[in-house]
Parts: C-alpha cells; structure tokens; sequence
C-alpha cells in the first residue's frame, strides 16, 4: 500500500476500476495455443488484478467476463467458458472470502446450466458480509439488455412518466447502489464499448492498452492508476484550476 500511494495519491484512486478483460483469444494464438488456454491464463491474470485492487484500495471492481454476445462463439469456447466460471468459484472462493471481497453478479443469471446458477448464488451469499473489494462479475451481461429491463421494470412498478429520472433510470440497473465506474481498461486495443456498462460509463474516464489482457500484470495496472489520477475530469463544466484563474 506504502508504494503505491507514494506513486498515486490515495485520493487520487479510483473508487470503481471496471475491466474489459480482451485478448485472451489472439494471446492464446500467437503462442500456437488453443483459444481456451487464453480464457485459462487471463484467469489466472484476472486473480493477480483482484489481489492488486485490494492492495491498491480501490472499493468497487467490475469485470467483463461474457457478453450477451459471447453466446455466439464456438459452442466448444462457450462451454469452455462456462466451465471456468465454475472452477473460480469452487477454487478461488475461499480465498476471496478470506481477503474481504465480496462478491456480486451483474447480467442474467438465467440462461446458465441451474448449477452453476446455484454456485454463483451460494458465492453471493457466503460474502455477503465483506466490504474490503466489491467484485462485480458481468457474465451474461449486455448493457442494451441492462436498459431493456430497466424499463420493464420502471414501467411495471406504476412509476409515473413524468417521475422518471436519471437517478430512476440508474436505481432499475443491475448496478443499482454502486458508484458509476471512475475507469474503466480495455485491453487488446480495441476502441469499443462492446456493450458494456453503456449508460453508467457517461463520465467514466477510459484507459486503452494493446497488452493483451494474460499480460496486463500490477504493473501496468498501477501505470493505469497514474494516468487516471493525472486526468481533469470536466463532467462538461470548466476545469477547477481555470475558474480560479479567472476570478483572481
Ligand atoms: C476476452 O478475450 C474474453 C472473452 C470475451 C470471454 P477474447 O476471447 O475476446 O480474445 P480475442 O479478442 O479473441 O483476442
Ligand atoms: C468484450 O469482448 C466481452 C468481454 C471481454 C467479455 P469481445 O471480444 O466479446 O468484444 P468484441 O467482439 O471485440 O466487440
Ligand atoms: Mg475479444
């Protein structure tokens, strides 16, 4: 902790860091390996960036795992997918339980085999009760999908139109109650949102990188941090520093 708030001052960290975790696929092929044996070493890379999100005190972690679109991918890949969800929570749960994280699901839960759905709900409830990390997993997640229920479920609780707001809007997400994401990496390179978290992403500041996401290791991670603590976050006003200039 020492060494990292000597780099990036604490209140300069990232209540929310939100990962698209990309390039498992094209890290896997360029070694000659199958793409699976890319979903298994960004797993491990996925286990050393929660231990550094504890270390470096950021609250809320949020990490895409599978879209609503991933389904379309090779049914091996999918079920190799799946599979690993299942081996991270009959693995890592006791560990993460023991460091503080808790741990949450945002997505549908519904289209998975019903015991792995009973895993994930198990996990929830064992860790419940910690507060060091909130480890947010989006699997089976799309932002479009997100919205979609959102309004269903605005319109079913009678709310009236002209009652409706933002907050009303942020309250119906799967995110309800958490801080929007401050950062949000995307490794591998690609310039897209790819449906993730595309309404609570409004002001979230964006870190690309080319690693591939088995090689984004602490730190890069913590280079990540730098940059961010070095943006002026405007939320579409005049930066702080420019109104003191022109009231002196
Ligand atoms: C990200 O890696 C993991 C998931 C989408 C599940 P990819 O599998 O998308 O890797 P690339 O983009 O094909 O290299
Ligand atoms: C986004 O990556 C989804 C996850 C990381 C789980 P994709 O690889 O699925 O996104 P596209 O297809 O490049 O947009
Ligand atoms: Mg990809």
């Amino acid at each position: 902790m020492a060494e990292t708030t000597s780099v990036v001052p604490l209140e300069k960290i990232p209540a929310h860091v939100a990962i698209i975790m990309d390039g498992n696929g094209r890290w896997a092929i360029q070694r000659g390996l199958p793409r699976l044996a890319g979903h298994k070493a960004g797993t491990e890379n996925l286990r050393r960036v929660i231990r550094a999100s504890v270390e470096f005190g950021v609250k809320y972690l949020t990490i895409y795992a599978f879209s609503t679109e991933n389904w379309g991918r090779p049914p091996e890949e999918v079920k190799g997918l799946m599979y690993i969800l299942e081996d991270v929570i009959d693995h890592e749960l006791n560990e993460l339980h023991k460091e503080g994280v808790q741990l949450r699901h945002i997505g549908r839960l519904e289209r998975l085999a019903p015991s792995l759905q009973q895993k994930v709900l198990a996990a929830i409830e064992v860790t419940k009760n910690n507060n060091r990390l909130i480890l947010n997993i989006a699997f089976n997640y799309g932002g479009r999908d997100e919205i979609v229920q959102a309004i269903q479920r605005i319109i079913k609780s009678g709310i009236q139109p002209e009652d409706v707001t933002a907050v009303t809007v942020s309250q119906h997400l799967y995110t309800a109650g958490v801080p929007d994401p401050d950062l949000i990496i995307r490794t591998s390179g690609e310039l897209r949102v790819s449906n993730f978290l595309i309404w609570q992403s409004a002001y979230s500041e964006w870190y690309v990188t080319p690693t591939f996401w088995p090689d984004f290791d602490k730190d890069e991670y913590l280079h990540a941090l730098q940059n961010f603590a070095q943006r002026d976050r405007r939320y579409g006003k005049v930066s702080s520093g420019e109104l003191q200039e022109s009231n002196a």
